[in-house]
């Protein structure tokens, strides 16, 4: 995928109502943006796809939805007020700012594509007898490379763990990287800039208090562990799980959806046992990654990217990469995040937030293992790999977005073939039977063949054609959007032919 893809994605998706720039009669608000009439409705589906595959597959999980303003001690307890910070970094010629670590990995993806350019080179010239693990290994200009990679994040962890942030900017200039927008290589120095949203609470008659826009959904839910645990009667281990808003002052908030400062997450804490937290660690890093394949955007375009620096709380971290237009970013992570914040919440509460195990006959405070999901990142992923610009047997071409079927926003459109005859009242009809089970749009505009490059366009995974025939023998004819098959069939078969291909079922199943 390329750039290009990108702005073509933001095109489309304003086009079809899938994301519109937030408030944009006045010139829009960076980093904001709103959902559209199909654009909600896709969201909604991965909701419910990740909702269902999580709760309701998982005896062990329930859900909750927590409040976005939380007691402001919350935050202190977690870290994020002491710790949430990006190290920013100006150019002073481009008056651009950006975020110091970023500059770096930019720089790695830059080796990094070195390497896969040789690869290239080996599978052009080797042909069928390439053995790429072979290449990666004995390469000398690929081993340069790797090694190069591996210095670079070394001396990014030393500079980012320690206190001295001069050691950050060393390496940028160490590396020689220059501002991407004037090519100029004169930085500040390296600053920390803390990401969090504050406002006041109450009227200022009352005296009014600091709070914050929560910044992630994970601390809604270990502040009600202990309200969970003990009204569900959970035994560990059990997860709990939430989707819902959170905020960030992101000091670069571009490249669309992908960093925004108001968001969605999909976020599961997983409570278990202290010392079996690396298998349940290995356990929802492949369930997760099923969650992702079972879709069929490509199981090359996602990767796990192991964290080199670990946060303070963590024992294990990795990221689910996916290969979005600008290249393998974050998509997911999964966290192993010790007993830190149960027991950083219990320190500052006061309040006992442990499980008696009554196989050991013992309290202590649980261990949780974390998978959290950027919603509006997967919704990019799907728009990304979705959107397609097919040549037909023809010679023409089409623009199609195969969006997974079950999470196409609109299923079926209906249209009958003139304005008369009764073919509108028939094809009412048949929408009236298929909205109980599926979301449905009815057209009559236009010629059929521009209704079904209309829909291709918008997502929709079946169109059905009523016609003179089918008021006589009950039969229509439904095109699949992907292979733009056609078949006659009868009236009474439509539901089950549409629901075998747009079930969550069969997506959960997978
Ligand atoms: N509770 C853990 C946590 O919040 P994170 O890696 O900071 O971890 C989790 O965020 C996920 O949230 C990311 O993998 C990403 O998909 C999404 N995310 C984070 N910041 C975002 C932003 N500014 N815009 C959109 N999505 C974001």
């Amino acid at each position: 995928m390329s750039t290009d893809q990108l702005k073509n994605v933001i095109s489309h998706a304003k086009e079809y109502g899938y994301i519109f720039p937030s408030s944009e009669i006045y010139d829009g608000l960076s980093a904001t943006y709103d959902y559209g009439q199909n654009g909600v409705e896709l969201k909604n589906n991965i909701k419910k796809y990740w909702w269902m595959s999580m709760v309701q597959m998982h005896e062990n999980i329930v859900g909750i939805d927590a409040a976005i303003f939380m007691h402001p001690t919350t935050w202190k307890a977690s870290g994020h007020v002491d710790a949430f910070n990006d190290p920013l970094i100006d150019n002073k010629d481009s008056k651009k700012r950006y975020r110091a670590d970023v500059l770096i990995e930019e720089h790695i993806a830059k080796i990094e594509a070195k390497i896969d350019k040789e690869v290239a080179k080996g599978i052009k010239r080797f042909g069928d007898d390439f053995d790429k693990e072979q290449f990666l290994a004995t390469n000398p200009n690929v081993q340069r490379n790797k090694k190069k990679i591996e210095e670079i994040e070394v001396k990014m962890k030393e500079a980012l763990t320690g206190d001295d942030l001069s050691k950050v900017k060393d390496l940028i200039e160490e590396l020689g990287i220059a501002c991407p927008v004037s090519g100029s290589k004169n930085w500040t120095d390296v600053r920390q800039f803390n990401l969090m949203f504050s406002t006041e609470i109450g009227s200022l008659a009352e005296g009014s208090n600091k709070i914050y826009l929560r910044p992630e959904t994970a601390q809604g839910i270990f502040v009600n562990y202990l309200n969970v645990q003990k009204s569900g009667r959970k035994k560990i281990p059990f997860g709990i799980a939430q989707i819902g808003k959170a905020f960030r002052n992101e000091i670069i908030a571009r490249q669309f959806i992908f960093r925004m400062r108001e968001f969605e997450q999909m976020e599961m804490q997983f409570f278990v046992k202290p010392g079996t937290q690396k298998q349940w660690f290995d356990y929802w890093k492949e369930t997760r990654i099923n969650w992702h394949n079972a879709l069929g955007l490509g199981e090359d375009n996602y990767r796990f990217h192991d964290h080199i620096k670990l946060a303070h709380y963590a024992d294990a971290a990795t990221d689910i990469e996916f290969n979005f237009p600008m290249g393998f970013k974050e998509l997911e992570g999964i966290h192993s995040r010790t007993d830190f914040d149960l027991k950083a919440h219990e320190e500052h509460s006061g309040k006992k937030l442990q499980y008696f195990d009554p196989e050991e006959n013992k309290s202590y405070v649980p261990y949780v293992v974390e998978t959290s999901i950027g919603l509006d990142r997967m919704f990019l992923a799907i728009m990304a790999s979705a959107l397609q610009e097919e040549t037909l047997a023809d010679g023409s071409s089409r623009t199609v977005l195969k969006i997974p079927a079950p999470l196409a926003p609109i299923k079926v459109a209906v249209f009958p073939l003139t304005k008369k005859d009764g073919l509108p009242e028939k094809a009412r009809e048949i929408i009236n039977e298929l909205k109980f089970d599926v979301e449905c749009l009815y057209e009559e505009k236009d010629a059929i063949g521009k209704r079904y490059r209309r829909q291709d366009a918008a997502g929709t995974p079946f169109c059905i054609t009523v016609d003179h025939d089918s008021l006589e023998d009950n039969t229509v004819t439904i095109r699949d959007r992907d292979t733009m098959e056609q078949k006659r069939v009868p009236i009474s078969e439509l539901s089950e032919i549409i629901l075998s291909k747009v079930s969550m079922k069969r997506l959960l199943k997978n």
